[in-house]
């Protein structure tokens, strides 16, 4: 069982929990996320880590209430226990086994989408700590469902905040924001998305026109996270891939986005009938 020693709501649907899990936090790595079961009829939830801290022995995790398992969580307080906490899974990103003094000369940038600014915020703080600078943009409907800004802009050298309604930051999606920064001059060398995956696709299609290197963290349907089930299986340069071993992060330019939104959808039926019953 694992203790959530804290409990904050981020935004409308979104809350950030620590968990006591030592042996996780000791481990975690940028770029890897953890499988949750709330309870003992519970499904396996994969959800992306947002930050750990090796001291405290915890492990944040940030989720969105959307389906079944979510829900259960969210009326979760803390003091509360969960009943399994899987980690970390799957592969780091690549980054994090590259020369320093290499990976200082790369311009980076970070795109991050809605929640998916979670998982980005690790990576972010491990780059920053090793002295390579890196520009973050985020994106978000609407100011009230910003996330995290505070804790970015600590580890950022640039944050552009985004936000569709324009109330607040820049007025638009981050397509439009990162089009922008290079258009004003802003050079690239390696870009990295996380957020939804049609927010993926076409930051992907923009960075192919513009020629920088992408890579996306992808989020599939999970069940074991062991790359036995096949159900987050996705194609990447015409090969099938398991996100949960092989992955979640891929180059973005060979992900097959339109097969891996179709198979991320093929439940949506099922997931909101469970919801009305909750
Ligand atoms: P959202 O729909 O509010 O989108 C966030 C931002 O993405 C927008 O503000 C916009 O800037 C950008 N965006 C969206 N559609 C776009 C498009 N067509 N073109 C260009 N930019 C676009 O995000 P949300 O509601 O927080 O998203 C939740 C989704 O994020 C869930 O489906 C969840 O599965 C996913 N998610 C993904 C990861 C991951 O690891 N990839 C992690 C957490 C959540
Ligand atoms: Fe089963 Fe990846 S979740 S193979």
């Amino acid at each position: 069982m694992y203790k959530i020693v804290e409990k904050e709501m981020l935004a409308e649907n979104i809350y950030s929990m620590d968990i006591l899990a030592p042996r996780v936090a000791e481990s975690a790595q940028p770029g890897q996320f953890v499988i949750v079961i709330v309870d003992e009829e519970g499904e396996r939830l994969p959800l992306t880590i947002c930050d750990y801290d090796v001291e405290k022995g915890t492990v944040q995790i940030v989720v969105q209430t959307m389906g079944c398992s979510t829900k259960k969580l969210e009326k979760k307080d803390a003091g509360d226990y969960l009943h399994s906490f899987v980690g970390p899974l799957g592969v780091p990103s690549e980054y994090v086994h590259e020369n320093l003094e290499e990976l200082k000369k790369r311009k980076m940038v970070f795109v991050a989408g809605g929640v998916g600014t979670a998982p980005t915020f690790p990576q972010v703080r491990w780059l920053a700590e090793k002295g390579i600078d890196v520009d973050v943009i985020v994106g978000a409907k609407s100011k009230d469902k910003v996330i995290l800004e505070e804790k970015l802009s600590k580890y950022a050298k640039n944050l552009y905040i985004c936000t569709d309604d324009g109330s607040y930051g820049f007025h638009g999606m981050v397509t439009a924001k990162l089009k922008e920064l290079v258009e004003e001059g802003k050079e690239y060398d390696q870009c990295i998305a996380i957020g939804p995956m049609i927010m993926m696709k076409f930051v992907s299609l923009l960075t192919e026109e513009l020629n920088i290197p992408t890579v996306v963290s992808l989020n599939p349907i999970m069940v074991d996270g062991t790359g036995m089930c096949g159900a987050c299986r996705v194609t990447v340069g015409n090969e099938t891939k398991f996100a949960c071993v092989d992955g979640p992060e891929f180059d973005a330019h060979i992900v097959d986005f339109d097969e891996a939104m179709q198979r991320q959808g093929q439940y949506k039926k099922e997931e909101c009938a469970i919801k009305e019953e909750i």
